[in-house]
């Protein structure tokens, strides 16, 4: 069966767990997606959703979900979304749809965050998926020379590229840069995502430590459950 098919019954399980009158944070990506279109099947009354990305919104919209944001429901109840890497401890790279800041954002204001992915995702060493980084566009190139500092403090020899899409450099929502760093092993990502937060032009990374409180992991036939 394919990994279409365990993000979807993820997404489908995930979406069982929200109730009505919830405030809900609404993740980005595929596996995201299908929870979103879930969730709006059930028809829940009184939900509110806090989307992580414009795309998301488009998406909720269309359904008929109906949306706010984190200035208007600061506190969420449940947040569900995708990861690109699920490691020990549910700790997870993000970033791989270039929404890592608001992501983060919403998983931050959340009591409850789930993370759905399909079984390719859970791995035993963060870092073979390349570790997104969210630069500002103002000098990014000298920012990226930090980076690579950073990077080799951490024995990660390979500097970070620039996310480029066919019409040019790739944006986030919020105006900034994508930088894309091939670690192989993330061996401390708790040293690794400190000392990125720290250089100046980093807004955000992808590495998201100690914030998943479940995993609803899809399988050919229904999902597994993991906990930190
Ligand atoms: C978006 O920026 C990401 O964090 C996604 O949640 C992640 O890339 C997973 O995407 P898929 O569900 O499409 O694999």
């Amino acid at each position: 069966m394919s990994a279409d098919a365990q993000k979807r019954h993820a997404g489908e399980a995930a979406a069982l767990r929200v109730e009505a009158g919830m405030v809900v944070g609404l993740g980005t990506g595929s596996t995201a997606a299908w929870f979103v279109k879930a969730l709006a099947a059930r028809g829940l009354e009184g939900l509110r959703c806090v989307p992580t990305s414009e795309a998301t919104a488009e998406l909720a919209r269309e359904l008929g979900l109906t949306l706010s944001t984190l200035e208007d429901t600061p506190r969420i109840d449940l947040t569900v979304d995708g990861a690109d890497e699920v490691g020990p401890g549910l700790a997870l790279i993000k970033g791989g749809g270039a929404a890592l800041l608001r992501e983060k954002l919403v998983w931050e204001a959340s009591a409850r965050c789930l993370v759905i992915a399909d079984k390719a995702k859970v791995v035993p060493v963060l870092g073979a998926f390349a570790l997104p980084i969210e630069v500002v566009a103002f000098g990014h190139k000298t920012t990226a020379n930090r980076i690579a500092d950073v990077l080799a403090d951490h024995d990660i020899a390979m500097p970070a590229r620039v996310r480029m899409a066919e019409r040019g450099l790739v944006r986030t929502d919020g105006g900034n840069l994508i930088y894309d760093a091939k670690c192989a092993a993330i061996h401390d990502p708790v040293r690794l995502a400190d000392d990125l937060k720290l250089i100046t032009g980093v807004v955000e990374h992808g590495l998201f430590l100690d914030l998943a409180d479940e995993a609803i992991i899809g399988t050919d036939d229904g999902f597994d459950l993991l906990t930190p």
